[in-house]
This record gives C-alpha cells, structure tokens and sequence, in this order.
C-alpha cells in the first residue's frame, strides 16, 4: 500500500475520534508505520551533541531497527578532525550517514529545504537553543515528529508554542533530556504520592563543575571557521521570528565572532547559561519526581564573581521556585566548584535521596525523620534507609530516550517519556529564573495568561491568611496518601493560646476563639515540657514513621 493511502486512512480515522483532529492538515495527519517500514531521520544542526545521536541512529541501523540517516543539516561546513575524529558539522556528518556530500537536497545549510521533503519522518534537532522551537513548529507542521534537544526552547513564549503546535498537529515529540529514561523517577514519584514521605515540602538538585578555562569555553574554535565556513546570518536568525518575536540578533549587534558561535552558551541571546543549559535536565527529573509541574513563584540569584572573560552568564545561579503544591524546588549550581548539593525530596515523614548521578541514577534511599526533634542544631535524620529503590537500568540513556520515542512514533502516541508539556514546565521554571536573576524581580506564573508577570505580596498574604484560618495543606498531583504525614497536632497547652478579647482569658470554657496562633517556644525548659506533654502524640506519630518503610 502506498504511503498516501496510510495517510489518508488514518487521518480519517483520527478525525472521526475527536474535532480537534478536525483541524489537522493533509501533511500532519498522523502516518501509519507498517512493520518493515523505515523512519527516516534528519538531522539538524550537526554539532557536538548530534554526533551522539547520530551514533544512536546507526547503532540501531545495525540492529536492523529500521531507522535511516536520512538528511543532515547545518551552517557550517564542519571539520573531520574535531569529536575524536567523528568529525563534526555538515559535510563530515553527512559522510558518516553514508549521505552523499554532494547530494544539495539531503545535504543543506537550510533547514527549511530538508523540512520539504517529504520522505523525512523525524526531525532531530540539535542546534543552539534559540533555534529550537522555530524548528520544531516548522517541522510539526511539515508533519515531522520531532526529537529536540533541551532545553526545550529559549523562552517562555515559545515553549507555549511548541506545545500548542505539537497538539495541534498531533504529531510526537520528545524534548532530549535523556535521563527521562531513568525509571528512578517514576519509581521516585510513586513512592512519594502513595504517601509513606508524609507532607512534600522541598527538592533540592544541583549541577556543580569546575574547568580552568571558564565554563564553556572547553568548546574548540579553529581559524578555518570564518564567515566562509559558516553562515552567520542564518546562526542568528534575525530573519526568523517565532512568538512574536525575532529569533536571534542581528549581525549589526553581534558581528561574527567564532568563539560566540562554538560557546554560544555562555550569551543570552542564545541561551540561558546554566539556568537553562544545565538546571533544565535536573528540573525535568526532579519535578516528575515530585509531582508538580509550573511554580507559582520563582526566585533567581547568583552572578558572575569570577569568570570574567567577557561572558554573559552566570558562574553561580541558584533557584527557589514555589508551588501550589505547598512545596519548594532549589536548583543551585556553580561553574568553578564540583561538589553537588545532592538530590532529594524533603517529606514530613522522611527524606528520599537519590544515589549516584548522570544520565542514569542508581536509584534511591529512603531516611525517616525524628519528628520528635524540636528545636536543635542541624543534623542528619536516621542512619539507615527505610527503604531503598535500586535501578537495574545502566547503558546509553540517549539510546533509551531514542527507542521509545521511536515506539511511540510507529504507535501515533503522544506520551514519550519526555513530553512537551514537561519540557515546558521545566523549561519556564529555569526560565523564569534567569529573568528574575536579570530583572531583580521575583516572579509569579500566570497559569491563565500561561507568562510570568512580576510577583507581589500576594503569596505570603495568602499563605498567612491559611494559616489564621487553620487551613489544611495542599498536596503534590496525584497525592494518595490522605492526611499520612500531613497533620499538625499542637501540644495541650496550645490550648491556652489565642487573642484575650475583652480581656477574657481564651481558655476559660465559653470564651471567644477568633483565630489559632503560634506557640512561643523561646527557651530549653519550655521546649523540654513541651515534649513531654506531646509524648502520646509523639509515640503516636513514631509509629506511623516505622509504617513509613513498608
Ligand atoms: N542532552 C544532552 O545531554 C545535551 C548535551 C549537549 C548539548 N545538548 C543540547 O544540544 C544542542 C546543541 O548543543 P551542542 O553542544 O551540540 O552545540 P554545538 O555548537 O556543538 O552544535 C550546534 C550546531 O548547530 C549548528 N547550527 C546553528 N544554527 C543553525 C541553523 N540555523 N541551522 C542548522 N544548524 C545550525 C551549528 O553550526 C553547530 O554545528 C543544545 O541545545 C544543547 O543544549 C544536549
């Protein structure tokens, strides 16, 4: 059968399930992989980062996946020596798809050409990031799916775009945050909503380096890359617009320059340094984790306090981002240090910390807390997990990454591991933090204007207010544990407190209660009778906390 006629039986059939297929073009509408069929593959912006998925491409061309090289893409010629003599950029990645460099149609420094064939089933697009969502609705809506390297986009704006365009053209996508194929993070975000952590508060994640020559600039430039060897208007993109908004510079305001196209990470037109380079790929994992999605509120901070070579970015940034949920998120990196802050989700019950780093994790470990604690000195909790997940998977998670969205491209199914609607959340989250780093302002997600506007008192004012009212707490998506870990339960003579209206005592039978207050636990007496008029609740609470590990 011809694959017009797959076409047209499905996109019949998909139009038939719901009216928002109704809206899909002849050239989006979904195809039909028959089993020996191939996937062609093209690949654009064949740099650093692409040569890997040009590995993963052949390696599975050898397993007789199916999966075909198919067109290469890029602005500059290349050179055979760099990537360990894989060679890097147009031609030399050409040859190593077994494409013939002279072949202009498969062969081009325009993307919009190779996104005109029709042969071309998947975009793999691994330009700078400013590039990103241009290409991705472009190619959604030449009926590619498409894998995009994160970060998703470059700003917030587009990253919406990309999500309506994916739905709207129906087509699969995966955002390249490899370590999605980590089970560790489903397995992490079943344990944490079943309840057993108790109340989630805070995750915490980092992405500590350290080079010599300043982050980033590890990215070689040769004297053979010149305006010749490379086309810089179409690197800018001051002729594309996605958004309402230009792309990139214009070459009056960023001459050509090799050094800002090879480490173009380190300038804010193309890129957000490691807010987005670096904290997308921890957000990504932690917030499936968890179990949010947007912040409510973020904060950004850091500066540049030693890498002064002319740079944009940062070399240490950091990140509180707060939710609905009731909970908080610190992302937290610098360039010049490699100790990692470690990875974890903070519950009233205990703390899940991740083991091992990288692409894929080795699992995780669970520690109860002491919630008889009280006031003390900083400490760690219990000594030995209460419970520990310990991943089998190991390998290439690229590779992973690749093959299930390979599946769900022959299944028409839009759920990859890694989906637009996550790659946007993260991406708005670490974006919303590089804007509040350069404006100085906090900011807060506006959910039905889907932007970020600057934050106010609001948030505290509210959260203030539910407390007065002796609220209940809110709780992460999917939350099945109830009230487990969720409760405040004051010591007895929390029943003395409260505001002596007309001078009557509040505890005295009779008397008004306008509003629940806090207890003033000020010295070590207090607090040590505190605990001992707890100890039935606390017993009670210990307990549950042994519950916590089954
Ligand atoms: N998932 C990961 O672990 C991972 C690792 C590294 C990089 N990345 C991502 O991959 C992307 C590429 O990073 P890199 O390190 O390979 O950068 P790179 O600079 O080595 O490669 C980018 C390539 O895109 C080309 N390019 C620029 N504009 C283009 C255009 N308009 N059309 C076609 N080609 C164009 C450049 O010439 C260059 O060859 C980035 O978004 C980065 O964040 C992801």
């Amino acid at each position: 059968m011809a694959k017009n006629e797959f076409n047209r039986r499905n996109f019949l059939q998909t139009s038939a399930i719901g009216a928002s297929a109704l809206s899909l073009s002849a050239a989006s509408a979904a195809r039909v992989y028959g089993a020996n069929e191939k996937i062609n593959i093209a690949f654009l912006g064949v740099g650093g980062r692409c040569q890997q998925h040009v590995d993963v491409i052949l390696q599975m061309q050898k397993e007789n996946k199916n999966v075909v090289p198919f067109a290469v893409c890029d602005v500059w010629d290349g050179d055979p020596k760099l990537g360990n003599g894989k060679g890097r950029g147009l031609y030399p990645t050409a040859e190593r798809c077994g494409i013939n460099v002279n072949d202009k149609t498969r062969v081009s420094r325009d993307y919009r050409k190779i996104l005109e064939l029709k042969d071309v089933d998947v975009a793999c697009i691994a330009t700078p990031d400013h590039w990103h969502a241009r290409m991705s609705i472009d190619a959604m809506n030449a009926g590619k799916d498409v894998y995009c390297e994160k970060p998703m986009t470059r700003t917030i704006a587009e990253a919406q775009e990309v999500v309506d365009a994916a739905k709207k053209s129906n087509r699969v996508m995966s955002v390249g945050v490899q370590s999605m194929a980590d089970p560790t993070w489903t397995e992490a975000y079943d344990y944490v909503r079943s309840g057993k952590l108790g109340k989630v508060f805070q995750g915490q994640t980092s992405y500590y380096r350290n080079y010599l020559g300043g982050q980033w600039r590890y990215y070689p430039i040769t004297k053979e890359m010149n305006p010749k060897t490379i086309d810089w208007e179409m690197f800018l993109g001051n002729k594309f617009e996605c958004a309402g908004a230009k792309i990139g510079p214009s070459s009056k305001e960023v001459p050509f320059d090799r050094a800002v196209w090879a480490q173009w990470r380190c300038y804010w037109p193309f890129g957000g340094g490691m807010f987005t380079d670096l904290f997308v790929h921890q957000t990504t994992h932690l917030i499936s984790a968890m179990g949010v999605r947007y912040p409510a509120r973020v904060i950004g901070g850091g500066g540049i306090y030693l890498e002064y070579d002319g740079r944009d970015v940062p070399d240490v940034a950091t990140i509180v981002a707060d939710y609905d949920e009731g909970c908080q998120v610190i992302i937290s990196a610098t360039m010049c240090n490699d100790t990692q802050l470690g990875e974890m989700i903070r519950g009233r019950l205990g703390t899940l910390k991740f083991t091992g780093g990288g692409d894929y994790m080795k699992g995780f470990e669970v520690y109860g807390q002491n919630i008889a604690g009280g006031p003390a000195k900083p400490k760690e909790g219990f000594d030995k997990p209460i419970h520990t997940f310990t991943n089998e998977k190991a390998g290439n998670a690229t590779y992973a990454l690749w093959a299930n969205f390979l599946d769900c491209v022959k299944a028409r199914k839009r759920e990859t591991l890694s989906t637009p609607e996550l790659g946007a959340a993260a991406f708005t989250t670490v974006a919303m933090g590089v804007q509040s780093y350069r404006t100085g302002k906090g900011l807060f997600w506006d959910k039905s204007a889907r932007k970020p506007i600057d934050a106010d008192s609001s948030w505290a004012t509210k959260l203030e207010a539910r407390s007065k009212q002796g609220g209940k707490p809110s709780q992460i998506i999917g939350w099945q544990g109830g009230d487990n870990g969720s409760v405040v339960v004051p010591p007895d003579y929390m029943k003395l407190g409260g505001p002596w209206i007309n001078g009557q005592d509040p505890s005295e039978p009779g008397a008004k209660k306008t509003s629940i207050s806090t207890p003033n636990v000020s010295n070590e007496t207090e607090v040590a009778e505190a605990s001992n008029s707890r100890s039935g609740i606390l017993s009670k609470l210990r307990r549950k906390l042994k519950g916590a590990g089954e």
